[in-house]
C-alpha cells in the first residue's frame, strides 16, 4: 500500500528540508508549505517535491490545500526562531508562531486530519535547573520565543482533549551539521548558530568569531551547549510520524545528543577538521545565556527506538564543513 502523504511547513527551512528528504526515502509523498520568509526556494528542485509557497497565517490557503491534497499528517516546522528579534518584537513572534500556528490547527481540525508533529524547544525550559534535562523538568522561558512554543504545547493538549488531535512535540536542542550525502545544509539568513559561524570564519567569510562569556562556572569558562546532528533529528521525525500512524496517544520527546560540548571545544574540534586558522574575539556574556543547556533524549530513545547515528561533535563539523566549502565555493 503507497504511503500516506505528509504537510511539511517550513519544508525549505534547514531542519523541515533534511526532514522532508528522511521521509521521501521511506516513501511518503510530501508536499511543503513555506512562505520563503527563510526557506530556500530551489529545496523543492533538489529534492523533487511539491512547494506551495504561502503563510500558515493564510487560512483560504489552507483550507484549499487540504480539499486538493489528501494530507494524513503536518509536520509542523514554520516558525520565526530569532532569540534576540524575538525580545525587540514579540508581536512578530506571536503572531507567526501562535497564531499561525493555531491558524493551522483549526484548518486541520476541519479538514478532519489528525496526527500533528511539532518543533518546540529546549528554550521551552529556560534556565535548567538541573542537567541532563529531562522532559518533566519545569518549563520556564526566559524569551518570547521560548513562551511561543510553550504557548503551542499548551494549545495541542487542548486540541487533543476537545478534537481528538494527536501530537508528537519534540524539544530540539542545537541543531547542527548538514546533509552526509552534500546536497543540503544550513543556511540561515542572518546566521546566528555557533557552527556554521566558525565555519564561515574559516572560510574567511567573517573576519572573526565572538566567544560570548569565558567566565562561566564550565570547565573552561565558555557555555556549554547540546548540538544534534540535523539527519538524527530528521530520522526521529520518521519514527515520531509512525508512531503517532500507529495510533499511539500524544507524546513529548527532547531531541538531544546527551553530551554537552563547550564554544571552546567547538572552536577547537573546527581548527581540526577544517585545518584553517580561526579567529576568535572574547566578548562579555549575553543575556540569558545559560551555562549549560544539556538535554536527555532517553525517552526517545526508549518509545521511539531512536539511534542517533552521528552522535559525534566531530561527524557533525565534517559534514557541516563539506556543506558550508561546497555552498560558499
Ligand atoms: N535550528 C535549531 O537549532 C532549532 C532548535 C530548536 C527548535 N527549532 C525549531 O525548528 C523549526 C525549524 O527551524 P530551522 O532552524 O529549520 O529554521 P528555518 O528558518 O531554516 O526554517 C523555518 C522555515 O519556516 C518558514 N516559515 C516561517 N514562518 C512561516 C509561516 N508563517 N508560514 C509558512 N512558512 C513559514 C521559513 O521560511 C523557513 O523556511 C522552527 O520551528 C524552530 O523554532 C530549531
Amino acid at each position: 500500500m503507497p504511503k500516506p502523504t505528509i504537510l511539511v511547513t517550513g519544508g525549505a527551512g534547514y531542519i523541515g528540508s533534511h526532514t522532508v528528504k528522511a521521509l521521501q526515502q521511506v516513501g511518503y509523498k510530501i508536499v511543503i508549505l513555506d512562505n520563503l520568509v527563510y526557506g530556500h526556494r530551489d529545496i523543492a528542485e533538489i529534492l523533487g517535491v511539491e512547494l506551495i509557497i504561502g503563510d500558515t497565517n493564510d487560512r483560504a490557503l489552507l483550507d484549499q490545500l487540504f480539499s486538493d491534497h489528501q494530507i494524513t499528517a503536518v509536520m509542523h516546522f514554520a516558525a520565526y526562531a530569532y532569540v534576540g528579534e524575538s525580545v525587540t518584537q514579540p508581536d512578530k513572534y506571536y503572531r507567526n508562531n501562535v497564531v499561525g500556528t493555531l491558524s493551522l490547527l483549526e484548518a486541520m481540525v476541519a479538514a478532519n486530519i489528525k496526527n500533528f508533529v511539532f518543533s518546540s524547544t529546549c528554550a521551552t525550559y529556560g534556565v535548567p535547573q538541573q542537567i541532563p534535562i529531562t522532559e518533566d523538568h519545569p518549563q520556564a522561558p526566559i524569551n518570547p520565543y521560548g513562551a511561543t512554543k510553550l504557548m503551542v504545547e499548551r494549545i495541542l493538549q487542548d486540541f487533543d482533549v476537545a478534537y481528538g488531535l494527536k501530537s508528537v512535540i519534540f524539544r530540539y536542542f542545537n541543531a547542527a551539521g548538514a546533509d552526509p550525502e552534500g546536497a543540503i545544509g544550513e543556511d540561515h539568513q542572518p546566521e546566528t548558530h555557533l557552527i556554521p559561524l566558525v565555519l564561515q570564519t574559516a572560510l574567511g567569510k567573517r573576519e572573526a568569531i565572538t566567544v560570548y562569556g569565558t567566565d562561566y562556572p564550565t570547565a573552561d569558562g565558555t557555555c556549554i551547549r547540546d548540538y544534534i546532528h540535523v539527519n538524527d533529528l530528521a530520522d526521529a521525525h520518521v519514527l515520531g510520524l509512525q508512531y503517532l500512524l500507529e495510533g499511539n496517544q500524544s507524546e513529548i520527546f527532547n531531541l538531544g545528543n546527551g553530551n554537552g560540548f563547550s564554544v571552546k571545544e567547538v572552536i577547537d574540534a573546527a581548527k581540526r577538521i577544517t585545518g584553517k586558522p580561526i579567529n576568535v574575539i572574547f566578548g562579555d556574556r549575553r543575556a540569558g545565556d545559560p551555562p549549560a543547556l544539556v538535554g536527555s533524549a532517553a525517552k526517545a530513545q526508549s518509545i521511539l527506538d531512536w539511534q542517533p547515528k552521528y552522535a559525534d561533535i566531530n561527524l557533525i563539523l565534517q559534514h557541516a564543513w563539506q556543506w558550508h566549502q561546497k555552498r560558499h565555493a
